[in-house]
C-alpha cells in the first residue's frame, strides 16, 4: 500500500474545481430562485465526524447552507452519507436511509447523492450501489477527502454515477481544509490516520488503510490556532492515538503531542483511543501531573481471556493489561477507566467468557462499550469455524451488561455529595430544563442550573462554559445534580 502526503501548496485543481462548484450552485440557486442546502449524516467513530467536518467546511465552501430540522433531512439539494463498517448493523443504516431517499432523488434531477466512508472500502457494498441505487451520484472512499472537489466537480460533469475508490492512502494536514467545527465546546484534532494492528474483527485497517501520523509543527499551529479561538477543549483523535509518530523520521512520540497541547493551555485536552500495545509510562506520567490532561483512559480490553486474545491478535495477556489498569488507578486517583469488550469472538466457551466477567470486576471499569461480536467479510475471523451460535452471544452479553452496569452504579453513587467541575455540552437529552457536561474525567453529567445563576441569552450560549455542579444522584451511565455556579467568570 502506497502512502502519500499531500502538501497544502500544491492543492491548484482543488482550488479550481471548488471555483467551478461554486459557480454551478450560484447558477443553480439563482434559477429555482432560493438558497440551495446541503445535509450531512455521519455513522459511526469520532473520526468519520471528523471527516464530516472537513467536508461540511467544502460544501459550505461550494455555496450550501446546512439544512437544519429533522423534516428537511431528505429535502436537502446535496445529501452526503457518511458510513461505517465496524459491526453489520451499521451497513444497514445506510441500505434503510437510501430507500428513503430514493424518491425525492428520482423527482428532483438537481438533487445530489453522495456516499463515502469505511463501507465504501468494502467492495460489496460498491457493487450493491452501483446496480441497485442509480441515483447515488458519487461514491469515494475516507482516504480522498482532500479530493472531494475534484471528484464532485467530475461527477457533475459527467452527469453519470462516479465511483472513485483509490488503493492509495493519503495524508493531508488539517491547514488543507476549512474546518466546519460542529461543536462549540469541544475540537476534534486527529493526529494520526489508519491502522496496522489487524485484529482479527476488525474492518479498520482495510476501511482506514496504514498507521500514517500527521507532522507535528502542523499538528501545534492547529492547536495554538484553536486555542486562539476560545476552545475550552480539544480532543486528540486516532484509531490508536497513542501509537502517534511511530513510522515518522521527525522522532515525535504520542507524549511529546500532549505535552505540547498541555503547554498551549487548553482547560482540558482529551484523547481516544489508546492501545493497550503503546500505551507508555509517560502518557500515565502526564495524566497524573499536568492538571489539563483528562483523567480519562479509554483502553480497550476486549476479552478477558488470553486465548481469545491470542485468536484476535491483540498482543497482550489479561495480566499485562489489568497491570495498566492498576498503575492508572494508583497513580490518577479519582480517574477513570473505560473499555471495549467483544462477547462471542469465534471460539469464545463460557469458561472464556467466564474469564471476562473476572477481569471487568477486577478492573472496576466505569464505563464499557460492549459489542456483540459482529462478522465482517474480509476479515480474517470471518473465515475462523467455530462462530458462537446468536442466542448465546446474546445470553452472555445481557450478563455482561448487567455485571457492568451495577459496577458503574455502585462507583457512581460513591459520588454522590461531592461536587466536580464540568464543562458544558448542553441541553440534556434527560429532558426540559436540564443540561449534560463531563467532569475533568469524562463522567456524563446531567444537572439543572437555579434560576438565580441561570445567564441571560440562549442555551447555546452555554454550551463551552466551566461550572461546579453538586451531585445529588446516581445512575449507571450518568450522575445527576445541581450547578451550584460557573468557574469561568
Ligand atoms: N483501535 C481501537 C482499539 O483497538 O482500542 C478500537 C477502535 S474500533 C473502531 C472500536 C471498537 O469496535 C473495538 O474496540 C471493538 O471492541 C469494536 N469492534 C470492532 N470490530 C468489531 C466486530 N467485528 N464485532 C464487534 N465489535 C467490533
Ligand atoms: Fe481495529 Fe484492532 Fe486497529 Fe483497533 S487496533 S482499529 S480494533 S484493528
Ligand atoms: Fe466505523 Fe470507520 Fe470509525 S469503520 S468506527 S467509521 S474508522
Amino acid at each position: 500500500m502506497t502512502i502519500v502526503r499531500v502538501d497544502s501548496l500544491d492543492n491548484k485543481e482543488f482550488v479550481s474545481a471548488t471555483e467551478e462548484l461554486r459557480e454551478y450552485f450560484s447558477s443553480l440557486s439563482a434559477s429555482k430562485g432560493r438558497k440551495l442546502t446541503y445535509n450531512v449524516l455521519t455513522y459511526g467513530c469520532q473520526l468519520n465526524e471528523s471527516d464530516s467536518e472537513k467536508l461540511e467546511g467544502m460544501l459550505s465552501s461550494f455555496g450550501l447552507v446546512r439544512t437544519e430540522g429533522k423534516d428537511e433531512l431528505t429535502m436537502a439539494d446535496v445529501i452526503l452519507m457518511n458510513t461505517c463498517s465496524v459491526r453489520e448493523n451499521a451497513d444497514k443504516h445506510l441500505f434503510g436511509n437510501l430507500g428513503v431517499f430514493k424518491s425525492g432523488a428520482y423527482e428532483d434531477r438537481d438533487r445530489i447523492v453522495i456516499i463515502c466512508g469505511c463501507m465504501m472500502k468494502v467492495p460489496e457494498n460498491v457493487e450493491k450501489i452501483r446496480k441497485s441505487y442509480p441515483y447515488v451520484d458519487l461514491v469515494f472512499d475516507p482516504q480522498q477527502i482532500h479530493r472531494f472537489p475534484i471528484l464532485l466537480r467530475d461527477s457533475i460533469r459527467s452527469k453519470k454515477q462516479l465511483i472513485n475508490i483509490s488503493s492509495i492512502d493519503y495524508i493531508a494536514e488539517d491547514d488543507y481544509f476549512s474546518i466546519a467545527r460542529l461543536r462549540k465546546f469541544r475540537a476534534l484534532v486527529p493526529i494520526m490516520y489508519g491502522c496496522n494492528n489487524f485484529c482479527t474483527y476488525c474492518i479498520v485497517p482495510y476501511a482506514r488503510g496504514r498507521e500514517r501520523s500527521r507532522d507535528f509543527e502542523s499538528i501545534v499551529t492547529e492547536l495554538e490556532s484553536l486555542k486562539e479561538q476560545g476552545y475550552n477543549e480539544v480532543m486528540l483523535l486516532g484509531q490508536n492515538v497513542n501509537s502517534y509518530g511511530k513510522n515518522n523520521p521527525e522522532g515525535k512520540s504520542f507524549p511529546d503531542v500532549l505535552r505540547a497541547a498541555s503547554d498551549i493551555g487548553f482547560n482540558r485536552i482529551r484523547f481516544m483511543s489508546s492501545h493497550p500495545k503503546d500505551l507508555s509510562d509517560d502518557v500515565i506520567e502526564l495524566m497524573a501531573t499536568r492538571s489539563n490532561i483528562e483523567k480519562h483512559l479509554h483502553l480497550a480490553m476486549q476479552s478477558g481471556s488470553d486465548r481469545i486474545l491470542k485468536l484476535m491478535n491483540r498482543p497482550y495477556t489479561i495480566k499485562q493489561f489489568l497491570d495498566i489498569c492498576d498503575s492508572f488507578r494508583e497513580r490518577v486517583p479519582g480517574g477513570s477507566l473505560t473499555t471495549d469488550i467483544i462477547v462471542g469472538f469465534p471460539g469464545e466457551t463460557e469458561e472464556d467468557f467466564e474469564l471476562t466477567l473476572e477481569a471487568v470486576r477486577k478492573a472496576r471499569f466505569d464505563a464499557a462499550f460492549t459489542f456483540q461480536y459482529s462478522k465482517r467479510p474480509g476479515t480474517k475471523a470471518a473465515e475462523f469455524e467455530d462462530q458462537v451460535p446468536k442466542e448465546i452471544v446474546s445470553e452472555r452479553f445481557s450478563r455482561l451488561l448487567d455485571l457492568q452496569n451495577d459496577l458503574a452504579f455502585r462507583s457512581n453513587e460513591d459520588k454522590v455529595g461531592s461536587s466536580y467541575e464540568i464543562l458544558i455540552e448542553g441541553i440534556s437529552k434527560a429532558g426540559s430544563g436540564t443540561y449534560t457536561g463531563r467532569t475533568m474525567s469524562n463522567h456524563l453529567v446531567n444537572f439543572t442550573i437555579p434560576e438565580e445563576i441561570m445567564p441571560s441569552g440562549c442555551d447555546t450560549d452555554l454550551e463551552g462554559r466551566l461550572g461546579i455542579v453538586r451531585i445529588d444522584r446516581a445512575r449507571p451511565y450518568s450522575i445527576d445534580g445541581v450547578l451550584e455556579r460557573f468557574t469561568d467568570v
